[in-house]
């Protein structure tokens, strides 16, 4: 099972990103967007990524030239049937994400392995959406992918050692530390990570001090990089929303029911960083 060739589905910040690491570490990237449009879109963002790396002195023009040689973008999810692997980094809803198994199931190669970005949902569910069971598993990468160094390699229990091993030497090979972790919401990150979040913005809502302020505290007083407000921000918090849904569904925790104030941001379409403006403001 050498991996050479990946097809990634989904354009957004992590779709983008997991991209980026992998055709810097050498891999034939094929990324898949729901229109042209979105696809160009990302390999103009991934490009801009690398010239801000070339101007830091951290890239020579030609390894940001060969990258952006190693990667295409397509609408047509057939430009996915040679790869080795597949990454899906999609909406985190499930029923999009069992659909778009079953395609790739069809239209990939035997061999290729499928794997999935999400934090919360589960494998299992995706991989019997397959023939493939036993080729099925997570493959978590972090916000900003190119710079975050974890990993987490979710083992479905369908999945086949092989997959496991292949998997992480990819991982490897993109610079990354695997950590292997059962296939159960918010894994290990995310279901340490969101609680302190969802805490963050309860803290907040109770007036025990601003936004600005629970941020410093938390940089200052833990030496965290970002307070947990730039990093809902960072995260998007629709996502942040999704994913303390899904922690809720699956446990029934009272630390992972979304404070009203997230869903009511949500809903007033105040994401983060994506959308300019969610507890800051990147209009300007
Ligand atoms: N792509 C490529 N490189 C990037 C980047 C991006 N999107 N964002 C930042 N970088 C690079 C910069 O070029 C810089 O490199 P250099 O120091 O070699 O020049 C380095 O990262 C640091 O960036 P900056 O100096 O601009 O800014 P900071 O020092 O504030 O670092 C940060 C930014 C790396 C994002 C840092 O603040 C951090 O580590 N924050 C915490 C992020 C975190 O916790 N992520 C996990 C979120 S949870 C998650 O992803 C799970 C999911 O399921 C929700």
């Amino acid at each position: 099972m050498s991996i050479a060739r990946i097809g990634i589905v989904g354009s957004g910040i992590m779709g983008s990103g997991i991209a980026e690491t992998a055709a810097t570490s050498g891999f034939e990237v094929v990324l898949r967007s729901r229109n042209q449009s979105t696809a160009d879109a990302t390999l103009a963002a991934i490009e801009k990524s690398l010239n801000r790396q070339v101007e830091k002195g951290k890239r020579t023009e030609t390894e940001r030239d060969e990258a952006l040689a190693r990667v295409s973008g397509t609408s047509n999810l057939a430009a996915l049937k040679d790869t080795d692997l597949v990454i899906e980094s999609v909406v985190e809803d499930l029923a999009v994400k069992k659909e778009l198994f079953n395609e790739l199931d069809r239209i990939t190669k035997d061999g290729t392995i499928l794997a999935t970005n999400t934090s919360t949902l589960p494998v299992v569910e995706l991989a019997m959406q397959t023939g493939r069971p036993d080729r099925v598993c997570g493959v978590h990468f972090f916000n900003p992918a190119p710079v975050m160094s974890l990993v987490e390699l979710v083992r479905p229990i369908t999945a086949s050692e092989e997959t496991l091993a292949a998997v992480r030497t990819f991982a490897e090979a993109c610079g990354k530390t695997p950590v292997t972790v059962k296939d159960q919401a918010g894994f290990v990150v995310n279901a340490l990570l969101f609680p302190y979040l969802n805490n963050a913005v309860r803290l907040y809502e109770q007036g025990v001090a601003s936004i600005a302020d629970i941020d410093t505290a938390m940089r200052g007083g833990c030496g965290f990089p970002m307070g947990p407000f730039a990093l809902l921000d960072l995260v998007g918090l629709d996502t942040s929303l999704a994913i303390l849904d899904a922690l809720y569904h699956e446990f029934k925790d009272p630390n992972y029911a979304a404070v009203p104030l997230l869903r009511r941001m949500v809903a007033a379409e105040l994401l983060g960083r994506k959308s300019g403006q969610g507890f800051f403001d990147y209009r300007s």
